[in-house]
């Protein structure tokens, strides 16, 4: 399918303090940077992303909207709010009766957000879960847009933009293995990505080869969305990751656009 394609969002918000019920602006918020983030519109691109990576850069040509309608077909926010007991179990129980069900997850990018444990910024299933009833993403309310309860350096609603990046097939750079350089493991299936050995934190100063698999000039790619690096360190997606993501789009993941 050519062209930019928009994804309905449902935001399910379980609060067990008033300051965990995220504000609509808030949610607003997130919103604003995933329509910047997939469309390489992001306000922070020249300045985070060198030079030299510029060229491989990619407008992924998805937009992202609250869903209008629920799955009934009756009008909505694409918000859902619910209170739940301050030992509420989040990890486990977001998607269960207990916390807010999935809407039609063939239909809808669910996105729950609430207390989720020090373990995690936010976690996402990848295509080959689609329509499964916890499909989608989990996130910090800590974590989650630019504005309220966000907390720095996750204050810049990159945990979100990395999580799709998840949703729709792509892979950590470093693959799903550390410090397996040269095995497919290894690597994220993405040529103009730098290979890398295990995951950048913080502010690395560009260029460094400190965890790549091979050194060259420019150094890893530590300012990909797809890296661990703080929020306002990452910056981009490339061309080969935009391919995989319309692959997705294209097979597991094409009934969102119905
Ligand atoms: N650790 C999480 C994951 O692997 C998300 C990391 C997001 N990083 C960030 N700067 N927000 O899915
Ligand atoms: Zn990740
Ligand atoms: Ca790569």
């Amino acid at each position: 399918k050519a062209g930019v394609v928009t994804i309905p969002i449902v935001v399910h918000v379980l609060y067990s303090t008033t300051a965990m019920n995220i504000s609509d602006a808030q949610i607003a918020s997130q919103i604003k940077v995933l329509n910047d983030d997939f469309r390489k519109l992001n306000a922070d691109f020249s300045t985070v992303v060198p030079f030299v990576f510029q060229g491989v850069a990619a407008d992924m040509e998805l937009a992202f909207c609250l869903a209008t309608k629920k799955p009934d077909g009756s009008a909505t926010s694409g918000v859902e709010r619910k209170s739940v007991t301050s030992n509420f179990n989040f990890d486990d129980n977001y998607y269960t009766s207990s916390g807010l069900p999935s809407w039609d997850t063939t239909k809808y990018l669910n996105i729950w957000v609430g207390n989720i444990s020090a373990d995690y910024l936010g976690w996402a299933y990848l295509p080959d879960n689609a329509g499964g009833t916890d499909d989608g993403l989990a996130i910090g309310y800590k974590y989650f847009g630019t504005t309220g309860t966000v907390v720095s350096p996750y204050n810049k609603g990159r945990t979100a933009t990395h999580e799709i990046g998840h949703y729709f097939g792509l892979n950590h750079i470093w693959g799903d293995e550390e410090n397996s350089c040269g095995t497919s493991a290894g690597n994220d299936g993405c040529a103009d990505t730098p290979a890398t050995k295990e995951p950048y934190y913080g502010a690395p100063t560009f260029p460094t080869n400190l965890y790549a698999c091979t050194t060259s000039t420019n150094g890893s790619m530590f300012m990909n969305y797809m890296d661990y690096v703080n929020d306002n360190k990452m910056a981009m997606f490339t061309n080969n990751q935009k391919t995989i993501t319309q692959n997705t789009m294209a097979g597991p993941r094409a009934s969102l656009l119905n």
